[in-house]
């Protein structure tokens, strides 16, 4: 597909009316607009880049250019744009009732038929489910249900909570503690007290031998004697993602899942998934932990779930837990928590619809596509400036280094992360840069295998352009 005009997409742009010009926009954006995790001096010197529409993978800029969307705007629109069934769903459910709270005792019709939907889908006994706006709120309300559940079952002072390093888990205050990227602690007086972590399964930079077992058996042994250290009656939980997406996409080994619930559960503390970005269709199946037939204590998801049409996060929570907290909480006593747009309809509107695509052959076209990106990043990996390629499904690392036989890692003046970003959209491809030199990719499950294909060509042209000026 050449660059430059989609006319599907100029059809989607003719509509909207837009009072302001490029110029203003990016004025206004730059005096008013304060964006997430970004440099305010950085972003106020090179100033916004403004999308307007979007259809299947492809979205358009405000100058008329098309870009290839290799991230689903940030690991989310996993159905890709302008699915006419989600709109005319959010549509729908908007001019009959755009808004109904869930306190009171008054609910809608869209959020239980998602709930109950979602509860079928889950793996295990996680039937139930409680809807956040997003990632970070639903990951900071299974903290406080956490802490519900050690009161409500006796065990106050199971308090503390163990996560990986380079594991993202939001940027709630407490979310923020549990991540353990350096950017979120920063002037932030986090890890809070009871937030610990132990090291990341990361194969390719394993200081030993990298081999699979001798990973898993670190990371069981990492757990044990943090839990030992902290003493295994003041330890609630274990926090992780499936695959550790902002930390730089690092997929453990097959079985390191399955391992870390097993020794969860010896270890008598919760085990919860994260699975905001892995979850529905990103690594195949419409969860992660389906893979190793994995079933937590606790989900988190968001993203996926309403594929960034509408914010929508979820905790599920198994039968056990919700059980223990209701019997265990006198009648008439609330359980003090909840938001304003907790399980709010035009969202689950979404949800219901977005759900419909993935089991209407989306989740299939996902898993083509996948093994395509796989074949395709696999056949890069010989590169020069390519040390590591790591993918699962439609979620994909690609780790730069300056030298391929000793794994050394550019040098940081280079600031190859906004090349490679300025690069990439004027290749008029999308994808994540990340501040330690990988290459993030998350494409729309929708993609055809022309548009991987696409994708890596020109993926490939932006990192081998690096060759002269690396070191
Ligand atoms: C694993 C994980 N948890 C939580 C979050 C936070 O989600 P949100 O950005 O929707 O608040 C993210 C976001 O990327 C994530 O990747």
């Amino acid at each position: 597909m050449p660059l430059g005009h989609n006319p599907v997409l100029d059809d989607a742009t003719a509509g909207i009316a837009h009072d302001m010009n490029t110029e203003t926009l990016l004025r206004t954006d730059r005096d008013h607009l304060i964006h997430p995790v970004s440099s305010w001096k950085d972003h106020e010197a090179a100033g916004a880049r403004i999308l307007r529409s979007g259809k299947g993978a492809w979205v358009t800029d405000s100058e008329g250019r098309d870009l290839l969307d290799g991230f689903s705007g940030l690991w989310c629109v996993n159905v890709g744009y302008g699915c006419q069934s989600v709109v005319d769903a959010a549509t729908e459910q908007m001019s009959r009732l755009p808004y109904a709270t869930g306190y009171f005792g008054f609910a809608n019709e869209a959020a239980i038929a998602l709930a109950g939907r979602l509860a079928a889908k889950a793996p295990g006994d996680l039937n139930r489910v409680f809807f956040s706006q997003g990632g970070s709120d639903a990951v900071d309300s299974a903290l406080r249900f956490i802490r519900f559940y050690q009161h409500a079952r006796g065990t106050p002072q199971k308090r503390h909570v163990i996560g990986l390093s380079r594991g993202y888990h939001g940027s709630t205050y407490t979310g923020a503690g549990l991540t353990a990227l350096s950017v979120f602690h920063r002037d932030a007086d986090v890890p809070l007290a009871w937030q610990h972590h132990i090291p990341s399964p990361y194969p390719y930079r394993h200081a030993g031998d990298g081999q699979p077992e001798t990973i898993i058996a670190e990371s069981v042994a990492s757990l044990r004697r943090k839990v030992e250290e902290l003493g295994a009656d003041q330890v609630a939980a274990f926090f992780c993602e499936p695959i550790q997406g902002s930390g730089g996409v690092i997929v453990p080994p097959a079985g390191w899942l399955a391992a870390m619930r097993h020794t969860c559960t010896e270890l008598g503390i919760l085990f919860v998934a994260d699975e905001v970005i892995t979850g529905f269709g990103r690594t195949g199946p419409l969860f992660a932990c389906e893979t190793e037939q994995v079933v937590p204590d606790m989900m988190t998801v968001a993203k996926g779930l309403t594929a960034g049409y509408a914010p929508m996060g979820a905790v599920f929570m198994s039968d056990a837990i919700y059980t223990t907290i209701r019997d265990n909480t006198p009648a008439g006593v609330p359980i003090g928590h909840g938001m304003t747009y907790s399980a709010h309809p035009v969202s689950a509107a979404i949800g219901l619809a977005v759900l419909d695509l993935y089991e209407g052959g989306m989740l299939e076209n996902g898993r083509r596509a996948g093994a395509h990106l796989a074949e395709r990043l696999r056949a890069m990996a010989d590169h020069p400036l390519i040390g590591d390629v790591r993918v699962s499904g439609l979620l994909a690392g690609i780790e730069l280094v300056a030298d391929k036989a000793t794994k050394r890692k550019p040098a940081a003046d280079l600031q190859l992360a906004s090349t490679l970003s300025r690069a990439g959209y004027e290749a008029g491809i999308l994808f994540r840069a990340f501040g330690d030199d990988i290459i993030g990719l998350a494409p729309p499950l929708c993609c055809s295998t022309a548009e991987i294909d696409l994708l890596c060509d020109r993926l490939y042209r932006v990192i081998d352009d690096l060759r002269p000026t690396m070191r």
